[in-house]
């Protein structure tokens, strides 16, 4: 078997070249880090679940016409995905005040927003990924004027799609983060959706209790993190065959 190149490894996912120019592997790990990676551990099973939930929300969501990079799931951990050129802002959507906005903001968790409210923040690890407008994106030259409205305009639009997915099987979204990349082909260029979305991107709360089924149960220390996600994936029908026992996949990929 030959060795594949890693182009990138972040904190949850490894990047590999892929089969033919312009793809890549994309390898789900079971780390899991909060408060940029000041907090370190494993979810057990996540790198597995997320790969599933990351290929069946991507899937739905191009059905509905937005361009996304994902191709197709190859294995337990893996997906093939196109290359792009990530443009290095977190579009994050809100419906429910939680996280960094009810402290920034002031509003108590669990508070209904008026409206969506989009955000952006600066991926940079150095500068913990600050807030900034589109006057910063701009102006940095991050994205464009019109990238920044294909952006907004996705993200809510996904934001939709989602919300009434997770909605028919439960779950509240509450919030969550997408990234874009510059997708190349010839001499055009396209701004689609990227990276994962998964419970590390999205809050997800159980409509009738409130129990929170995502990352927060590991920031917060909560316990129940590895149930929580395979509950998502249980009710989203999508449960790695085996239940949880499959769910260690093959360890070592290189
Ligand atoms: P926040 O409330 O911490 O700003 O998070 C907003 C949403 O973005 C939430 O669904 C979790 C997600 N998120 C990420 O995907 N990556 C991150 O690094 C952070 C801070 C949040």
């Amino acid at each position: 078997m030959s060795r594949r190149r890693q182009v990138y490894e972040g904190k949850g996912k490894v990047l590999f070249e892929g089969p033919e120019p312009g793809t890549l592997v994309q390898y789900f790990k079971d780390d899991a880090t909060a408060f940029n990676a000041q907090k370190r551990g494993v979810i057990t099973g996540k790198g597995v679940i997320n790969n599933r939930i990351s290929e069946f929300l991507m899937t739905r969501i191009a059905e509905m016409g937005i361009p996304t990079h994902f191709v197709r799931r190859l294995n337990m951990r893996e997906q093939l995905v196109k290359e792009v050129e990530i443009i290095p802002v977190e579009v994050v959507v809100r419906n429910i005040a939680a996280g960094s906005f009810t402290k920034r903001m002031g509003v108590p968790e669990g508070t209904a927003l008026p409206r969506s409210i989009v955000e952006f923040f600066y991926k940079s690890d150095e500068l913990d990924d600050p807030l900034i407008t589109e006057e910063h994106v701009t102006a940095f030259g991050w994205a464009n004027p019109q990238e920044i409205d294909e952006m907004v305009s996705m993200a809510l639009r996904i934001n939709d799609i989602m919300s009434g997915l997770f909605y028919g099987v439960g779950i509240r979204l509450i919030d969550f983060k997408v990234e874009f990349g510059r997708h190349y082909q010839g001499d055009e260029v396209r701004t689609i959706l990227a990276d994962e979305i998964s419970p590390d991107s999205c809050r997800f709360w159980d409509i009738q209790t409130n129990d929170k089924l995502d990352k927060d149960r590991f920031r917060r220390d909560m316990g129940g993190a590895e149930e929580a996600y395979q509950e998502v994936a249980r009710r989203l029908g999508i449960l790695p065959e085996g239940g949880p026992r499959d769910m260690k996949g093959p360890e070592v990929m290189q």
